[in-house]
């Protein structure tokens, strides 16, 4: 009854606007992508790491495992985020029955949080990390037009760790490769198949480091953190 845990590293960080991948910037004097694994290798229980990467950064990602001496499994990931996570699937053990994919991008998810999401995926199989969207959010036609106003009730923003059955998202990512379709998330795909998804209730500060503006509002985080003694 492990839990393993997916890290989709295999982007190429268009929108921070970098020479290279955005995970080898340094937040609080360390790479991205070094503060994020961390969370998981340290975390007691989950037993295995899969990390995803793509081709450009295969090389110094196997450079930097073996400099930081870390236990996990290096896979090349695809195109999209959704192939990513597939191959990232693909290289668990079948130790794992749990498993919780994350976006390398994402530094700043607690290890309360994870703990969290892995009592809830245990409960009820597919759970998700989200946060209740604090903007009134329009449905704007491609004329620029406003068509809709949803209730911002029910309005809630997804991040990761997404936590699931393994065996249920592989059979959800199978379905959605057969039937040619991407979901921008892995939940959606479970979704497809009909399954509920529970959510956790997430912290706005469990931010993914996406334009530059995001590594200030980083530095903020971990500098307030620093302060707390966390
Ligand atoms: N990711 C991935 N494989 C892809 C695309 C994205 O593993 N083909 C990963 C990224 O490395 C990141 C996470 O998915 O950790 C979330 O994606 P995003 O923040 O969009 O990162 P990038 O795709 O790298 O950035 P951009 O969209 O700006 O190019
Ligand atoms: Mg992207």
């Amino acid at each position: 009854m492990e839990t393993g845990v997916v890290i989709v590293a295999a982007g190429s960080g268009k929108r921070m606007g970098a020479e290279r991948n955005k995970l080898w910037l340094p937040l609080g004097g360390e790479p991205i992508l070094t503060r994020t694994v961390r969370l998981f290798t340290s975390h007691p229980e989950i037993g295995e790491i899969v990390l995803v990467v793509s081709a450009q950064d295969h090389e110094e990602v196997l450079k930097w495992k073996r400099q930081e001496k870390l236990k996990l499994t290096v896979v090349l990931g695809g195109a999209e985020r959704q192939d990513s996570v597939r191959n990232g699937l693909a290289a668990l053990s079948s130790d794992c029955s749990y498993v919780l994919v994350h976006d390398a991008a994402r530094p700043f998810v607690t290890r309360e949080q994870i703990s969290e999401m892995i009592r809830q995926v245990r409960r009820d199989r597919a759970s998700i990390m989200a946060v209740p969207v604090k903007d009134t959010i329009k449905v704007v036609g491609a004329d620029g037009v406003v068509q809709s106003t949803p209730a911002r009730e029910s309005l809630w923003a997804v991040q990761t760790p997404q936590a699931f059955l393994v065996s249920l998202l592989r059979e959800a990512h199978e379905a959605a490769l057969q039937a040619g379709k991407t979901g921008t998330d892995d939940a959606m795909l479970v979704e497809w198949l009909g399954h509920t998804v529970s959510v956790v209730r997430g912290s706005y500060e469990n931010i993914k480091i996406t334009t530059p503006d995001d590594l200030w509002f980083g530095e903020e985080i971990l500098r307030r953190r620093k302060g707390e003694g966390s």
